[in-house]
Protein backbone atom coordinates (compact mmCIF):
# COMPACT_ATOMS: atom_id res chain seq x y z
CA UNK A 1 0.00 0.00 0.00
CA UNK A 2 2.51 2.66 1.03
CA UNK A 3 5.17 2.21 -1.97
CA UNK A 4 3.01 2.62 -4.76
CA UNK A 5 1.34 5.49 -2.70
CA UNK A 6 5.07 6.92 -2.29
CA UNK A 7 6.16 6.23 -5.92
CA UNK A 8 2.82 7.86 -7.31
CA UNK A 9 3.86 11.15 -4.94
CA UNK A 10 7.53 10.99 -6.40
CA UNK A 11 6.39 11.25 -9.66
CA UNK A 12 4.02 14.51 -9.12
CA UNK A 13 6.78 15.88 -7.32
CA UNK A 14 8.90 15.76 -10.04
CA UNK A 15 6.43 17.33 -11.98
CA UNK A 16 6.11 19.99 -9.76
CA UNK A 17 2.09 19.27 -9.41
CA UNK A 18 0.55 21.80 -6.98
CA UNK A 19 0.23 21.56 -3.68
CA UNK A 20 1.30 17.29 -3.23
CA UNK A 21 1.83 16.26 0.17
CA UNK A 22 4.27 12.70 0.55
CA UNK A 23 2.96 11.05 3.92
CA UNK A 24 3.88 7.30 4.20
CA UNK A 25 0.44 6.94 5.61
CA UNK A 26 -2.45 4.84 4.18
CA UNK A 27 -4.88 7.11 2.19
CA UNK A 28 -3.41 10.23 4.33
CA UNK A 29 -2.91 12.06 1.30
CA UNK A 30 -6.41 14.02 0.59
CA UNK A 31 -7.29 15.07 4.64
CA UNK A 32 -6.32 17.25 6.84
CA UNK A 33 -6.01 15.05 9.80
CA UNK A 34 -3.54 15.77 12.18
CA UNK A 35 -0.13 13.28 11.88
CA UNK A 36 -0.06 11.63 14.87
CA UNK A 37 3.27 10.30 16.42
CA UNK A 38 2.58 6.49 18.13
CA UNK A 39 4.24 5.88 21.35
CA UNK A 40 3.55 2.99 22.81
CA UNK A 41 3.68 1.45 26.78
CA UNK A 42 2.24 -1.83 28.09
CA UNK A 43 2.43 -5.59 28.16
CA UNK A 44 1.47 -8.20 25.63
CA UNK A 45 -1.21 -6.30 24.68
CA UNK A 46 0.88 -3.99 22.93
CA UNK A 47 4.29 -5.63 22.43
CA UNK A 48 5.66 -5.83 18.63
CA UNK A 49 8.97 -7.54 19.56
CA UNK A 50 10.49 -6.18 22.98
CA UNK A 51 10.09 -9.68 24.67
CA UNK A 52 13.80 -11.30 24.38
CA UNK A 53 13.55 -14.59 22.02
CA UNK A 54 16.49 -16.45 25.16
CA UNK A 55 18.33 -17.82 22.67
CA UNK A 56 16.78 -19.95 20.24
CA UNK A 57 14.91 -21.53 23.20
CA UNK A 58 11.27 -21.99 23.21
CA UNK A 59 9.84 -20.83 27.03
CA UNK A 60 6.99 -19.51 28.41
CA UNK A 61 8.26 -15.45 28.13
CA UNK A 62 9.89 -16.41 24.64
CA UNK A 63 6.71 -18.45 22.85
CA UNK A 64 5.58 -15.27 20.61
CA UNK A 65 9.05 -15.72 18.79
CA UNK A 66 7.53 -19.22 18.21
CA UNK A 67 5.21 -21.41 16.16
CA UNK A 68 2.28 -21.00 16.03
CA UNK A 69 2.64 -16.96 16.77
CA UNK A 70 2.01 -15.34 14.17
CA UNK A 71 0.23 -17.85 11.83
CA UNK A 72 -2.36 -15.66 10.58
CA UNK A 73 -0.04 -12.59 10.19
CA UNK A 74 -0.34 -11.70 6.41
CA UNK A 75 1.47 -8.81 6.99
CA UNK A 76 4.63 -10.46 8.23
CA UNK A 77 4.89 -13.42 6.14
CA UNK A 78 2.53 -15.49 8.78
CA UNK A 79 5.91 -15.82 11.15
CA UNK A 80 5.97 -15.19 14.68
CA UNK A 81 7.68 -11.49 15.35
CA UNK A 82 7.36 -11.30 19.04
CA UNK A 83 3.55 -10.61 19.19
CA UNK A 84 1.34 -12.94 21.33
CA UNK A 85 -1.13 -13.68 19.23
CA UNK A 86 -1.57 -15.25 15.99
CA UNK A 87 -1.31 -11.71 13.94
CA UNK A 88 -1.66 -7.92 15.16
CA UNK A 89 -2.08 -6.79 18.19
CA UNK A 90 -3.98 -3.63 19.90
CA UNK A 91 -0.89 -1.24 19.07
CA UNK A 92 -0.99 -2.57 15.50
CA UNK A 93 -5.04 -1.83 15.45
CA UNK A 94 -4.63 1.76 17.03
CA UNK A 95 -1.74 2.88 14.94
CA UNK A 96 -3.98 2.23 11.81
CA UNK A 97 -6.43 4.27 13.12
CA UNK A 98 -3.92 6.63 13.10
CA UNK A 99 -3.53 5.69 9.11
CA UNK A 100 -0.61 3.51 9.76
CA UNK A 101 -0.10 0.10 8.83
CA UNK A 102 1.24 -1.16 11.95
CA UNK A 103 2.85 -0.26 14.99
CA UNK A 104 5.52 1.94 14.95
CA UNK A 105 8.64 -0.04 15.30
CA UNK A 106 9.81 -1.74 18.69
CA UNK A 107 12.59 -0.08 21.03
CA UNK A 108 14.55 -3.44 20.64
CA UNK A 109 14.85 -2.48 16.97
CA UNK A 110 16.22 0.80 17.67
CA UNK A 111 20.05 1.45 16.36
CA UNK A 112 21.12 5.10 16.58
CA UNK A 113 23.37 5.91 14.14
CA UNK A 114 26.30 8.61 13.59
CA UNK A 115 24.46 10.92 11.22
CA UNK A 116 20.83 10.68 13.04
CA UNK A 117 19.82 9.25 15.79
CA UNK A 118 15.90 10.17 15.51
CA UNK A 119 13.26 7.39 15.62
CA UNK A 120 11.22 6.20 12.54
CA UNK A 121 8.46 9.11 11.89
CA UNK A 122 5.23 6.90 12.99
CA UNK A 123 7.41 6.64 16.75
CA UNK A 124 8.19 4.13 19.21
CA UNK A 125 6.65 0.78 21.09
CA UNK A 126 8.11 0.23 24.38
CA UNK A 127 5.69 -2.05 25.38
CA UNK A 128 7.41 -5.64 27.20
CA UNK A 129 5.37 -8.74 27.31
CA UNK A 130 6.54 -9.44 30.76
CA UNK A 131 5.86 -5.91 32.05
CA UNK A 132 3.58 -5.18 35.06
CA UNK A 133 2.88 -2.15 36.71
CA UNK A 134 3.40 -1.76 40.30
CA UNK A 135 4.19 -5.36 41.74
CA UNK A 136 5.44 -7.15 38.60
CA UNK A 137 9.26 -6.43 37.42
CA UNK A 138 10.40 -5.46 34.73
CA UNK A 139 7.69 -2.21 35.27
CA UNK A 140 6.37 0.16 32.47
CA UNK A 141 7.83 3.33 34.47
CA UNK A 142 11.08 1.13 32.67
CA UNK A 143 9.66 2.02 29.70
CA UNK A 144 8.55 5.30 30.15
CA UNK A 145 12.59 5.60 31.14
CA UNK A 146 13.44 4.03 28.08
CA UNK A 147 11.28 6.91 26.03
CA UNK A 148 12.10 9.96 28.34
CA UNK A 149 16.26 8.80 27.57
CA UNK A 150 15.85 9.24 23.69
CA UNK A 151 14.37 12.65 24.68
CA UNK A 152 16.75 14.17 26.39
CA UNK A 153 19.20 12.59 23.64
CA UNK A 154 17.35 14.47 21.21
CA UNK A 155 16.23 11.39 19.25
CA UNK A 156 12.49 12.41 20.01
CA UNK A 157 12.22 15.78 19.31
CA UNK A 158 9.87 18.72 20.95
CA UNK A 159 8.34 18.90 17.28
CA UNK A 160 7.94 14.92 17.55
CA UNK A 161 6.02 15.38 20.58
CA UNK A 162 3.90 17.90 19.61
CA UNK A 163 1.37 15.72 17.68
CA UNK A 164 2.32 12.34 19.83
CA UNK A 165 -0.39 10.23 21.54
CA UNK A 166 0.98 7.52 23.77
CA UNK A 167 -0.81 4.12 24.82
CA UNK A 168 -0.75 2.93 28.00
CA UNK A 169 -2.08 -0.91 27.53
CA UNK A 170 -2.03 -2.49 30.59
CA UNK A 171 -3.97 -5.87 30.89
CA UNK A 172 -3.12 -6.92 34.47
CA UNK A 173 -0.07 -8.83 34.87
CA UNK A 174 0.13 -7.78 38.67
CA UNK A 175 -2.99 -9.03 39.35
CA UNK A 176 -2.15 -12.57 38.20
CA UNK A 177 -0.35 -14.25 41.34
CA UNK A 178 -4.06 -12.57 43.84
CA UNK A 179 -6.59 -13.92 41.23
CA UNK A 180 -7.39 -16.88 44.34
CA UNK A 181 -7.50 -14.27 47.26
CA UNK A 182 -10.95 -14.18 48.54
CA UNK A 183 -9.49 -10.70 50.65
CA UNK A 184 -11.72 -7.76 49.47
CA UNK A 185 -9.68 -5.07 51.43
CA UNK A 186 -6.21 -6.74 50.30
CA UNK A 187 -7.40 -6.90 46.56
CA UNK A 188 -8.76 -2.74 46.90
CA UNK A 189 -5.48 -1.83 48.51
CA UNK A 190 -3.85 -3.56 45.42
CA UNK A 191 -6.24 -2.38 43.18
CA UNK A 192 -5.37 1.04 44.53
CA UNK A 193 -1.66 1.38 44.85
CA UNK A 194 -1.73 -0.32 41.13
CA UNK A 195 -3.43 2.78 39.70
CA UNK A 196 -1.59 5.18 41.53
CA UNK A 197 1.38 4.10 39.73
CA UNK A 198 -0.42 4.35 36.72
CA UNK A 199 -1.06 7.90 37.27
CA UNK A 200 2.54 8.27 37.79
CA UNK A 201 3.04 6.70 34.59
CA UNK A 202 0.73 9.06 32.65
CA UNK A 203 2.00 12.01 34.37
CA UNK A 204 5.61 11.07 33.54
CA UNK A 205 4.49 10.80 30.00
CA UNK A 206 2.73 14.35 29.95
CA UNK A 207 5.46 16.11 32.03
CA UNK A 208 7.80 15.06 28.90
CA UNK A 209 5.45 16.60 26.42
CA UNK A 210 3.40 13.90 25.32
CA UNK A 211 0.15 15.30 24.19
CA UNK A 212 -2.71 13.14 24.82
CA UNK A 213 -2.64 9.68 26.37
CA UNK A 214 -4.79 6.72 25.99
CA UNK A 215 -5.38 4.42 28.79
CA UNK A 216 -6.48 0.91 28.36
CA UNK A 217 -9.24 -0.48 30.63
CA UNK A 218 -8.12 -3.94 32.04
CA UNK A 219 -10.12 -6.33 30.74
CA UNK A 220 -12.45 -9.00 32.42
CA UNK A 221 -9.81 -11.25 34.05
CA UNK A 222 -11.79 -13.70 35.38
CA UNK A 223 -12.70 -14.24 31.68
CA UNK A 224 -9.30 -14.74 30.22
CA UNK A 225 -8.80 -18.31 29.68
CA UNK A 226 -6.35 -19.05 32.23
CA UNK A 227 -8.88 -18.20 35.29
CA UNK A 228 -11.88 -19.32 33.35
CA UNK A 229 -10.14 -23.05 32.38
CA UNK A 230 -11.23 -24.78 35.55
CA UNK A 231 -14.68 -24.15 34.55
CA UNK A 232 -14.18 -25.56 31.13
CA UNK A 233 -14.68 -22.39 30.00
CA UNK A 234 -18.32 -21.74 29.62
CA UNK A 235 -18.44 -19.28 32.00
CA UNK A 236 -16.32 -16.01 33.79
CA UNK A 237 -14.79 -16.73 37.58
CA UNK A 238 -16.34 -14.06 38.97
CA UNK A 239 -12.91 -13.55 42.23
CA UNK A 240 -10.89 -12.19 38.52
CA UNK A 241 -13.95 -10.11 37.35
CA UNK A 242 -13.81 -8.21 41.13
CA UNK A 243 -10.33 -7.71 40.78
CA UNK A 244 -10.82 -5.53 36.89
CA UNK A 245 -13.88 -3.94 38.22
CA UNK A 246 -11.39 -2.48 41.11
CA UNK A 247 -8.95 -1.52 39.23
CA UNK A 248 -11.39 -0.04 36.56
CA UNK A 249 -13.39 1.72 39.19
CA UNK A 250 -9.83 3.34 40.51
CA UNK A 251 -8.98 4.37 36.92
CA UNK A 252 -12.16 6.03 36.54
CA UNK A 253 -11.56 7.98 39.57
CA UNK A 254 -8.10 8.84 38.78
CA UNK A 255 -7.79 9.45 35.38
CA UNK A 256 -11.55 9.59 33.99
CA UNK A 257 -11.84 13.43 33.65
CA UNK A 258 -8.32 14.15 32.96
CA UNK A 259 -7.51 17.07 30.49
CA UNK A 260 -5.36 15.21 27.61
CA UNK A 261 -6.28 11.69 28.38
CA UNK A 262 -8.47 9.25 27.49
CA UNK A 263 -9.63 5.96 28.92
CA UNK A 264 -10.29 3.48 26.42
CA UNK A 265 -12.85 1.30 27.50
CA UNK A 266 -11.30 -2.28 26.33
CA UNK A 267 -13.57 -3.86 29.07
CA UNK A 268 -16.61 -3.05 28.00
CA UNK A 269 -15.62 -3.80 24.29
CA UNK A 270 -14.39 -7.51 25.63
CA UNK A 271 -17.61 -7.97 27.94
CA UNK A 272 -19.51 -7.42 24.40
CA UNK A 273 -17.39 -9.86 22.35
CA UNK A 274 -17.74 -12.60 24.29
CA UNK A 275 -21.21 -12.55 24.26
CA UNK A 276 -21.73 -11.66 21.24
CA UNK A 277 -22.53 -14.06 17.72
CA UNK A 278 -18.85 -13.03 16.34
CA UNK A 279 -17.10 -15.36 18.95
CA UNK A 280 -19.91 -16.57 20.95
CA UNK A 281 -18.97 -20.42 19.77
CA UNK A 282 -15.87 -20.07 21.88
CA UNK A 283 -16.26 -18.03 24.69
CA UNK A 284 -13.04 -17.71 27.11
CA UNK A 285 -11.90 -21.59 24.87
CA UNK A 286 -8.50 -20.68 23.73
CA UNK A 287 -7.20 -21.17 20.22
CA UNK A 288 -4.12 -22.82 21.21
CA UNK A 289 -4.20 -24.81 24.24
CA UNK A 290 -1.58 -26.45 26.73
CA UNK A 291 -1.88 -29.94 27.53
CA UNK A 292 -0.96 -28.82 30.78
CA UNK A 293 -2.69 -25.89 32.62
CA UNK A 294 0.02 -25.44 34.79
CA UNK A 295 3.55 -25.68 33.32
CA UNK A 296 2.28 -25.92 29.64
CA UNK A 297 1.92 -22.84 27.47
CA UNK A 298 1.24 -22.81 23.19
CA UNK A 299 3.47 -23.67 21.27
CA UNK A 300 5.04 -25.72 23.63
CA UNK A 301 6.86 -28.54 21.75
CA UNK A 302 4.45 -31.43 21.73
CA UNK A 303 2.35 -29.80 24.70
CA UNK A 304 -0.38 -27.93 22.99
CA UNK A 305 -3.11 -27.76 20.89
CA UNK A 306 -4.43 -25.62 18.25
CA UNK A 307 -7.69 -24.90 16.77
CA UNK A 308 -8.55 -25.23 13.14
CA UNK A 309 -9.64 -21.30 12.65
CA UNK A 310 -8.56 -19.10 14.94
CA UNK A 311 -11.19 -16.59 13.71
CA UNK A 312 -13.70 -17.81 15.47
CA UNK A 313 -12.00 -17.47 19.00
CA UNK A 314 -11.44 -14.38 20.81
CA UNK A 315 -8.68 -15.70 22.96
CA UNK A 316 -5.65 -17.02 21.20
CA UNK A 317 -3.61 -18.50 24.22
CA UNK A 318 -4.11 -18.22 27.83
CA UNK A 319 -3.91 -14.89 28.16
CA UNK A 320 -4.12 -13.29 25.12
CA UNK A 321 -6.51 -12.38 22.22
CA UNK A 322 -6.45 -13.52 18.37
CA UNK A 323 -5.69 -10.92 15.85
CA UNK A 324 -9.66 -11.05 15.22
CA UNK A 325 -9.98 -10.53 18.89
CA UNK A 326 -8.05 -7.57 19.06
CA UNK A 327 -9.37 -6.42 15.35
CA UNK A 328 -13.34 -6.86 16.80
CA UNK A 329 -11.93 -4.77 20.04
CA UNK A 330 -10.20 -1.53 18.24
CA UNK A 331 -13.60 -1.49 15.89
CA UNK A 332 -15.69 -0.70 18.72
CA UNK A 333 -13.22 1.59 20.26
CA UNK A 334 -12.37 3.40 17.36
CA UNK A 335 -15.08 5.90 17.13
CA UNK A 336 -13.95 7.36 20.84
CA UNK A 337 -10.18 7.33 19.61
CA UNK A 338 -10.99 9.23 16.21
CA UNK A 339 -13.39 12.04 18.44
CA UNK A 340 -10.48 12.58 21.23
CA UNK A 341 -7.88 12.90 18.74
CA UNK A 342 -9.77 15.07 15.99
CA UNK A 343 -9.69 12.39 13.19
CA UNK A 344 -11.81 12.69 10.44
CA UNK A 345 -11.11 9.54 8.04
CA UNK A 346 -12.35 6.56 9.14
CA UNK A 347 -9.62 3.73 7.97
CA UNK A 348 -10.90 0.05 7.69
CA UNK A 349 -9.02 -1.66 10.34
C1 LIG B 1 11.85 -6.63 28.13
O1 LIG B 1 11.92 -7.13 29.44
C2 LIG B 1 12.90 -8.13 29.64
C3 LIG B 1 12.86 -8.54 31.08
O2 LIG B 1 11.83 -9.37 31.34
C4 LIG B 1 14.27 -7.61 29.30
O3 LIG B 1 15.21 -8.66 29.38
C5 LIG B 1 14.28 -7.04 27.91
O4 LIG B 1 15.53 -6.44 27.65
C6 LIG B 1 13.18 -5.99 27.76
N1 LIG B 1 13.19 -5.50 26.39
C7 LIG B 1 13.61 -4.27 26.07
C8 LIG B 1 13.59 -3.91 24.62
O5 LIG B 1 13.99 -3.45 26.89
Amino acid sequence: MTKPLFAGCFILLLLNVGDVECRGHRGRDEDDDPEYKLFVFGDAAADTGNSPHTGGQISQGSRAWYYPYGISDDDNDNRPSGRFSDGLVQSDFLARILGYDESPPPFADYRPRRRSNSVDPSGMNFANASAGVWYEVPKVSEQVDQFTRLVNDGAITREDLEDSVALVAVSGRDYWRITDSNDNIYTGMFAFLVTEEMVRVVKHLQDAGVGKVLVNTLPPLGCTPATARSAGYGRCDQRGNDLSDAHNKYLNEKLGKKDGVLLLDVHAAVNNLLGSEEFRQQRSRPCCEARDARNGYCGQPGGSTMCRDPEDYFYWDDRNPTSAGWKAVMQQLQTPVMDFLGIQTRNNL
